[in-house]
């Protein structure tokens, strides 16, 4: 039987999500800017979306929500918007970004700001240098600041309250990459006060190709994508009805989910058991990240594997063969064994940032739910794998 413990990669999209999406994929004339009967139904049906996800990340304002294809999309359009600013500031600006951020967000810092892209540190538990930001801030020229919510790899959630304010005195735009956050967390934009936020609805039993972007009432946003008139102006193309209803019944149980105490008991319950019983199987293992800031479903354990050379490939090729999903580090990277950037930066050697594997989980009621038999499943083949890859060193 194969289990599936790489749920921040991305998770499979709920019956009801499925259900509430069908109708639309075969339904005539469903162009929400047609103005005759099935548009307007169509319309609708956005605008319904739209006020899921408002709830969601407690956005004042419905007309904020845009709709994008992806979390990537997202973050390039928040990144081009900075770069509009900074061309329009007639002096040279920079951008800041976290050395936790996700390669979607160093590959549009890189490609809107070269080289003039500024890294601030996080600590060994993960956690987002706040001095170190605020004076970058106070040394000027800052077109935007971008930082991640919940961090892919790790699960560690950054302390962003009030940051918005923060950038907004400097001059410099806040992007928030939550592409993680949702069903995890409570998120509050009004709270962190930024500019622009990104999500993501493959990420928590939404469908893939569909993402948003937040964008708060008085921040310019000029369009990435143009043409049409869509999402105001700010992302044409004829809109993803499907996908986008999807994208809101996921939002409204995300919301449920971030909020009740009983499903996020269950589910940190279950990783903790996995977390508990791979450190203990494992001689030399340790979790890498704050523990006390972390998302419920993710484990990051890091491995002695002596020294060798040999790195977390060789456990996942042991685990792969025995059904068993994970990832090392982030997804991304897996087919590139290059040590985790994040780990490197939370002052992890090489050697232990290329052992790390990386297990998220899922929460019950949703299709790759993870039971608790699952992850004592997980966990013993880990130690399996561990103490194999451990034989062939000695
Ligand atoms: C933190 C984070 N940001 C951005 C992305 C990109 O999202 P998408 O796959 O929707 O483009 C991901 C996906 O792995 C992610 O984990």
């Amino acid at each position: 039987m194969k289990l599936h413990f790489d749920c921040n990669a991305t998770t499979a999209a709920s019956m009801e999500v499925v259900e509430a999406m069908l109708p639309w994929l075969s339904r005539p004339g469903a162009n929400p800017s047609a103005t005759h009967p099935a548009g307007r139904e169509a319309a609708r049906a956005v605008q319904r979306a739209r006020d899921q996800v408002a709830a969601l990340i407690g956005a004042r304002r419905a007309a904020d929500i845009v709709f994008t294809s992806c979390g990537s999309e997202s973050t390039a359009t928040a990144f081009h918007a900075a770069r509009h600013r900074a061309d329009a500031a007639g002096r040279p600006q920079r951008a800041v970004i976290s050395a936790a951020e996700h390669s979607a967000t160093k590959k549009a810092a890189a490609a809107r700001f070269g080289d003039a892209v500024t890294t601030v540190p996080v600590d060994a538990g993960g956690a987002l240098d706040r001095d170190a930001l605020s004076a970058e801030l106070a040394a000027g020229d800052v077109a935007i600041v971008s930082v991640i919510l919940l961090n892919n790899e790790t699960g560690v959630i950054s302390d962003l309250d009030g940051l918005g304010e923060e950038c907004r005195a400097a001059g410099a735009l806040l992007y928030v990459d939550a592409v993680q956050a949702p069903a995890k967390m409570s998120i509050d934009v009004e709270r962190i006060g930024c500019d622009l936020l990104g999500l993501s609805g493959h990420k928590f039993h939404g469908p893939r190709g569909v993402g948003v972007l937040h964008v708060s009432g008085d921040t310019d946003l000029p369009a990435l994508i143009v043409g049409g008139p869509q999402e105001g102006e700010r992302r044409a193309g004829t809109e993803n009805v499907p996908g986008i209803v999807g994208f809101g019944v996921a939002a409204e149980r995300a919301a449920e989910r971030a909020t009740c105490a009983q499903a996020r008991a269950e589910i940190s319950a279950r990783r903790d058991r996995l977390e508990s019983l791979i450190l203990d199987g494992c001689p030399g293992s340790s979790i890498n990240g704050d523990t006390t800031r972390r998302a419920p479903n993710t484990t990051n354990i890091g491995f002695d594997l002596g020294g060798t050379g040999l790195d977390a490939t060789a456990l996942l090729a042991l685990l792969h063969d025995q059904g068993i999903e994970v990832s090392a580090g982030s997804a991304c990277n897996s087919s590139r064994m290059a040590p985790s950037a994040v780990l490197l930066a939370m002052g992890r050697s090489e050697a232990r940032a290329a052992s790390a594997l990386r297990l998220s989980l899922a929460h019950q009621g949703t299709p790759d739910a993870t039971s608790m038999a699952d992850a004592e499943r997980c966990a013993a083949a880990v130690i399996e794998a561990h103490a194999q890859v451990q034989a062939l060193i000695r």
